[in-house]
């Protein structure tokens, strides 16, 4: 499903239910033995704002830092990825990344997407306030499997922006499928301008996603609040507890929802007991070497990659071209 930000058409809240598909990804994994819930149903309007106040904390170092390397660098940056393009702004968000860059990017067309369509269209309506110059586009939709832009995208001089190491929520080889279809659609004159969160100490990932003040536990709890809204079902938020750790062997932080007691759980065409203890996988977060990187972006045709990165070296921005 595809719902554009227009200003005649102001947005509804997001779907209150979901579609045959979204309902049948959803049972499919609370059912499974390991139950999961894929990350992309953290993203209701509150899970979206709560996204927003994670990025303030001192413990999520993510954000900052890729905002430091995109100051520091910018110009440079700015004139690896050219003048003029079609800025594809995948995971929007509250679309503040890509604003930061307009003064120095002056893209021709900025589309923004995002799943949480109604947090989307605010942001694009102040959005377009401040930049009344630049064409905008806001597309709500699910761009995690199969996607298309639509005809009101520009062809040219496609510049995909993927920041924030929103990438990592692939496993590699989602990664690699995703990139590809990026590539598919980027046209010869096409480049990705990619934000890549890097391994580093595990003391400092643990505190980053499992912070003092626990506003990433009601960001992860958030997403059963949003599963019961979606598939009415009848989770009882207070029976579960928030993990979030850095598997090194895996490479990726991993957040878990573990059930305090023994309860059933019942929705729309199903239920499940959980026992005591039982888990349900809410998110990979995957953290790259810089070379794998690199080679992983290689693979899917991309090429001349640049890389900045901090001082630190715990997050990289690369700049690659269609190949
Ligand atoms: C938006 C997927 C990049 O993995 O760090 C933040 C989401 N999860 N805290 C991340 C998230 C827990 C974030 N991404």
């Amino acid at each position: 499903m595809l719902t554009s930000c227009t200003t005649d058409h102001p947005t509804s809240s997001d779907a209150p239910v979901a579609n045959a598909h979204v309902a049948g990804e959803l049972h499919a994994g609370l059912l499974a033995r390991e139950a999961w819930i894929s990350p992309k149903f953290l993203y209701d309007s509150l899970g979206s704002k709560l996204f927003e106040a994670i990025c303030e904390l001192p413990e999520y170092y993510p954000t900052r830092t890729e905002a430091s390397i995109f100051e520091r660098h910018g110009a440079e940056i700015a004139r690896a990825a050219g003048a003029n393009a079609t800025l594809v702004d995948l995971g929007a968000g509250n679309c503040a990344k890509a604003a930061s860059l307009f003064p120095l990017l002056q893209p021709a067309q900025y589309v923004a997407v995002d799943i949480s369509t109604e947090f989307l269209c605010e942001a694009l309506g102040r959005l377009r306030q401040r930049f009344p110059q630049i064409r905008m586009e806001g597309l709500g939709m699910d761009f995690s499997q199969r996607f298309e832009l639509p005809p009101q995208v520009r062809q040219e001089r496609r510049l995909f922006f993927y920041p924030g190491s929103s990438i990592g929520n692939f496993n590699p080889e989602e990664a690699r499928a995703f990139l590809d279809r990026l590539r598919a659609q980027c046209g010869p004159d096409g480049g990705l301008l990619i934000g890549i969160d890097l391994a580093k100490d595990k003391a400092v990932l643990d505190a980053a996603y499992d912070d003092a003040l626990g506003v990433t536990a009601a960001f992860n709890l958030n997403i059963l609040r949003h599963v019961n809204t979606l598939l009415d079902a009848d989770f009882d938020i207070r029976q579960w507890r928030h993990h979030g750790f850095y598997r090194p062997e895996r490479g990726r932080v991993e957040m878990h929802l573990e059930a305090r007691t023994a309860q059933e759980v019942r929705w729309r065409g199903g239920s499940r007991r959980f026992a005591a203890g039982e888990r349900i996988h809410t998110e990979n977060s995957y953290k790259y070497q810089q070379a794998d990187a690199i080679a992983l972006l290689e693979r899917s045709g991309f090429e001349a990659t640049r890389v900045w990165t901090d001082p630190q070296r715990w997050f990289a921005v690369i700049h690659a071209q269609a190949a």
